[in-house]
């Protein structure tokens, strides 16, 4: 915009050139990890998040992909006279460079929160005002993931506080993963492609399946379900739409439960940050967090987002393009009893006559060759995820 009003009539062309793209090269597929604010809210703490690096590790998870430990909001508590961030020397008393360090020596990533308005969600100091100057520190620590959350940011303009985070970010030098948190108030979808790798569609997810009245702004696995139908255009390699961090392992999901959370949000493209206590999972937990089928579907190249394509009440068929022209299905059952679900091909974009292959995804097992549609008796609140190949 500066550029814009010094510019002489001869240079105007170059001068209004559209906003740079994000061009980072990186996210090609939805980014996978952990973040701390699920589970642990305000209590963030050096060791808290090196005995999770360690468990990530040993846990298996990150065998299975996931790469970056994200601390969420609280670890900062002031700026310095000369405006340089500082973390609670309390709870990160070696400082964060040193936290990161030890993050990349287990072969994982380092992410880190802030706030594109003047405080965090949770009156830390945010970035307003500071883009540059904390887009350097994080480079200059190793920070590989910015998360940028959108409280008190009254009378600013979304576009414009991502983007300038974006090019402070690209001026600093070192890749990080840019995660826009603005939950979806202003349709990311529509503008956040050359911004950010991916960006909050929905306001925050609750341990629950179809809860919303415990927090007005918080919302339940199918409501966010609800909310992502229709935004498949937006999402591809290096952008995608994020229906928020997973519930996972946090107590409140029956397995069945927890399994249809997961594998929805693997044929949404979705990002796959855990929010649970990785120091102690039960075999359910671990088990659904690291399905290398179902986690192959959510990190398939292609990068297609899948889409609600048929819907009777409570019964549900969910449907994503995968590379080399198969198909994932998901058979959801949203209702409180076990309902037969079916999956036509014309559902999904193939000729009825058509025979294919099918794969249960959760439970490892060829379901044979079929010809026109399946069918599953589906449990309550669970969902059959199969891939289908011709
Ligand atoms: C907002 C975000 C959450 C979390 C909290 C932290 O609510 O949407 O994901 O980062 O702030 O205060």
């Amino acid at each position: 915009m500066r550029l814009r009003v010094i510019c002489p009539f001869f240079l105007l062309i170059i001068c209004v050139a559209p906003a740079s793209a994000l061009d980072n090269g990186l996210a090609k597929t939805p980014p996978m990890g952990w973040n701390s604010w699920n589970k642990f809210a305000c209590n963030v703490s050096d060791r808290l998040i090196r005995e999770t690096a360690d468990a990530m590790v040993s846990s298996g998870m990150k065998d299975a992909g996931y790469q970056y430990v994200v601390i969420d909001d609280c670890w900062q508590v002031k700026r310095n006279p000369d405006g340089t961030i500082v973390a609670d020397p309390e709870r990160f008393p070696n400082g964060i460079k040193a936290l990161a360090d030890y993050v990349h020596s287990k072969g994982l990533q380092f992410g880190i929160y802030s706030d594109a308005g003047r405080q965090t969600c949770e009156g830390r100091p945010g970035a307003h005002g500071h883009e540059f100057q904390d887009a350097f520190t994080y480079a200059s620590w190793g920070v590989d993931y910015l998360k940028l959350d959108w409280c008190h940011a009254e009378g600013q303009n979304s576009l414009e506080s991502y983007s300038l985070m974006r090019d402070a970010l690209k001026a600093a030098g070192r890749p990080i993963v840019f995660s826009l948190c603005e939950w979806g108030s202003t349709k990311p979808w529509q503008w956040a492609k050359d911004v950010g790798n991916l960006w909050r569609a929905t306001g925050d997810i609750q341990n629950c399946w179809d809860c919303q009245e415990q927090k007005s702004d918080g919302l339940g696995v199918v409501h966010i379900l609800d909310l992502m139908d229709g935004l498949e255009y937006a999402a591809g390699p290096g952008h995608w739409n994020d229906p928020d961090m997973l519930e996972v392992g946090n107590g409140k999901l029956t397995p069945d439960e927890a399994r249809a959370h997961f594998g929805m949000w693997c044929m949404l493209a979705a990002p796959l940050i855990s929010g649970n206590d990785l120091r102690q999972m039960d075999a359910d937990t671990v088990a659904i967090l690291t399905n290398k089928e179902v986690i192959a579907i959510d990190q398939d190249p292609l990068g297609k987002q899948a889409s609600r394509v048929r819907k009777e009440g409570d019964k549900e068929v969910w449907a994503r393009e995968l590379a080399g022209g198969n198909r994932a299905a998901a058979l959801l059952n949203r209702a409180a009893t076990p309902q037969e679900i079916t999956v036509k091909w014309e559902d999904i974009g193939y000729p009825a006559h058509l025979s294919a292959a099918l794969h249960d995804v959760w439970r490892h097992k060829d379901l044979g060759t079929l010809t026109g549609s399946f069918t599953a008796i589906v449990a309550p609140h669970a969902a059959v995820i199969v891939t289908v190949k011709p």
